[in-house]
């Protein structure tokens, strides 16, 4: 039997190695490993993979097709799930499956696994991904199988096998980082009084030892994709990077929430997302100016079904594809620039402007050169007032108060 298994060099992936040869009948084990712009050493894991015991360790950098083909159209469409998480591990997986895929295909296997828990979304995420591209092959997942169920017997497991440990078991945190953000997990959070460490952060300085004073930047979007900072044209890929770091420097970007996962449970969530914080924030911003007032208000709707369905892993299914063609179009007229000024632990617009921008300052202004017909609203508030008149009047006719009274 061949599996291929999502390999990250953590504590759970490493022991996976070994166990699915010593359960499935010494399985020949393929692992793949995804840069989605993760700070990580990933010669290092391709070669700690083949160390201990995989046949062949895959390594491919997919960070420009996770920007342009995930986080984009996740700007496009202001997807934030529960008004606060910008979903970068749940974005990640769809990717990270299909590409396990394609390994298994082009390989031969028999099968693929991964080093999902049994509570979290991670698994539902591959494991839909996974049924919608290639049925045919088995899904094993180690961790809601094996007895390991604590870190200590993962660690003698692995040490028994000669395993090396990573570094990071000194710090206590379960980390899930790419480009678009982080999550940290340990067990000290899992209390909701308890405010996240000091060390448990990696992205984002402490705001209240951030640096004094503030910086200012603009953010160019085309047709909602970013492509400018400060009037210098980059990559989204580029531009995200950079956002990280100057937002990351002031401490913007943490997040500290109680989420509603699929499988039932609340959990509590600390992130990082330097960047998504800002582009998110100046992309809607922009909307504001260049939507007409119906389609933001639709627009804002379905952009929560849209980040719902995400975080529910449906990636790859029909509804994804038509939310998105939709979210798209909408984002024709969405060019332009937005300033924010970034300060400790605080980003603030400070201006927009698009050429599609529906704002007239003749019309809104309340000082000279008002076009603002302003008889106009009377007969307008005649008829949008009429249907309460009509109220008013047939309850009056019929000896009722038109509204209750509060009672004393
Ligand atoms: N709660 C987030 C989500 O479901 C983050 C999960 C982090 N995953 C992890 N394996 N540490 O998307």
């Amino acid at each position: 039997m061949k599996i291929v298994t999502a390999y990250s060099g953590g504590l759970d992936t490493s022991c996976m190695i070994p166990w699915l040869r010593e359960n499935y009948g010494g399985a020949d084990i393929v692992t793949f490993t995804g840069d989605l712009g993760q700070d990580e050493d990933l010669p290092a894991v391709k070669a700690k993979a083949l160390r201990t015991g995989a046949s062949e360790a895959f390594v491919e950098d997919l960070t420009d097709e996770f920007v342009n083909d995930y986080i984009v159209p996740s700007i496009h469409a202001s997807a934030v799930y529960e008004g606060m998480y910008p979903l970068h591990t749940a974005l990640g997986r769809p990717l990270l499956a299909k590409k396990l895929v394609e390994v298994a295909l082009a390989t031969g296997a028999d099968a693929v696994s991964h080093g999902c828990t049994g509570k979290g979304n991670d698994q539902v995420r591959f494991e839909v991904a996974i049924r919608s591209l290639a049925p045919q092959l088995k899904i094993i997942a180690p961790l809601r199988e094996w007895e390991l169920l604590t870190r200590e017997s993962e660690v003698e497991y692995a040490v028994a096998r000669d395993i090396p440990i990573p570094i990071t078991l000194e710090k206590p945190y379960s980390i899930d980082q790419n480009i678009w953000g982080c999550a940290i997990e340990c067990g000290e959070m899992e209390d909701l009084w308890t405010e996240p460490p000091a060390d448990a952060w990696i992205m984002t300085k402490d705001p209240s030892h951030a640096p004094r004073g503030s910086v200012e930047m603009v953010l160019s979007y085309e047709q909602g994709t970013p492509t400018a900072i400060d009037g210098r044209a980059m990559s989204a890929v580029e531009i995200i990077k950079v956002l990280n770091d100057t937002a990351g420097h002031f401490g913007v970007g943490r997040i500290d929430m109680v989420e509603n996962r699929v499988v039932g449970l609340k959990s509590r969530e600390v992130y990082e997302a330097p960047a998504a914080t800002l582009l998110h924030m100046a992309h809607t911003e922009l909307e504001r100016i260049c939507l007409d007032r119906a389609t933001f208000n639709t627009k804002r709707k379905l952009s929560q079904d849209f980040a719902n369905l995400i975080y529910d892993g449906l990636w790859f299914s029909p509804l994804r594809e038509c939310l998105q063609a939709f979210l798209e179009e909408s984002q024709r007229t969405v060019t332009g620039d937005v300033r924010i000024r970034v300060s400790a632990g605080l980003a603030r617009i400070t201006g927009r402007r698009s050429p599609y921008s529906l704002y007239d300052e003749g019309l809104a202004t309340y000082s000279e050169g008002d076009t603002f017909k302003r008889e106009s609203a009377e007969g307008f508030l005649a008829l949008y007032g009429l249907p309460y008149r009509t109220i008013a009047e047939v309850r009056r006719k019929m000896g009722q108060p038109v509204f209750k009274k509060k009672k004393a």
